[in-house]
């Protein structure tokens, strides 16, 4: 089985519509990606400035974060409509930073997580345990809450339309980048229990890495048999680094 690769760059709350369009020129002569998805996930304000860059490009544009409600008295929030009206083609969803700073539950993203793809949108589902979580033997039990929680809606046939990233949350913005063993292992459990629901979708499913990757150590990760590509945050901020990472896939 053939899984495309998806090379993420999650920027976080960082940069104005203006340094990403120059990220935008800076990235696109150095990428050559063929066989695999590159996507920018610029902070809302930088999404229409990023999918005009990225026009005539294969480069995807996905936001950080969506609402899963249509439209409604929800201040603040933006919905899959006004993503989609922006050719914006997907969103991350339950980011760790979501589910620790903003509350986001796994009820609400049993509701985002099928109403982006009943848009034709992706959704790039972030999972993770904690350090004290690992510690205590625990991953398994969390990685098994979070994917099941957040793909009880959606119907079987539509799993492997999910891209789901593994975030170590200890790994996230540290510098303590997961061992290969750690990363193999998380991944393949998640996939074990996608597959549990369908096994054709468990084969399809693509599955992340991220948390602390680098060009230094992004071409180990992502030669794991079952690592389908990063999730980058901080190495994503420099278009030569984010390259770089891209690069990194194997053949
Ligand atoms: P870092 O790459 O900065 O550790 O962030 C990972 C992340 O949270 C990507 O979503």
């Amino acid at each position: 089985m053939t899984r495309t690769p998806l090379v993420a760059a999650n920027w976080k709350m960082h940069k104005t519509a203006g340094e990403a369009e120059a990220f935008v020129a800076a990235l696109l002569p150095r990428l050559s990606s063929a066989g695999a998805d590159v996507a920018l996930c610029p902070p809302f304000t930088a999404l229409a400035a990023v999918v005009d860059s990225a026009r005539g490009s294969a480069l995807q544009v996905l936001a950080q974060n969506v609402h899963e409600a249509e439209q409604g008295a929800y201040t603040g929030e933006v919905s899959i409509p006004m993503l989609a009206d922006l050719g914006v083609q997907g969103a991350i969803v339950g980011h760790s930073e979501r589910r620790q700073y903003f509350c986001e539950s796994d009820r609400a993203l049993q509701l985002k997580v099928p109403a982006l793809l009943a848009a034709g949108l992706l959704p790039l589902l972030c999972v993770g345990e904690t350090e004290e979580e690992r510690e205590a033997h625990d991953t398994e039990r969390k990685l098994r809450h979070q994917v099941q929680e957040a793909l009880a809606g959606v119907n079987d046939d539509r799993l492997a339309d999910v891209a789901i990233a593994y975030e170590p949350i200890w790994a996230i913005g540290t510098g303590k980048v997961a061992t290969p063993d750690q990363a193999q292992e998380a991944i393949a459990f998640i996939r074990a229990l996608v597959g549990g629901r369908d096994a054709g979708a468990g084969e399809r499913v693509r599955i992340l890495y991220g948390g602390s990757v680098s060009p230094d150590n992004a071409a180990e990760l992502l030669a794991l048999p079952d690592v389908d590509g990063a999730l980058v945050g901080g190495a994503s901020l420099d278009a030569a680094s984010f390259a770089a990472i891209v690069a990194s896939l194997p053949g």
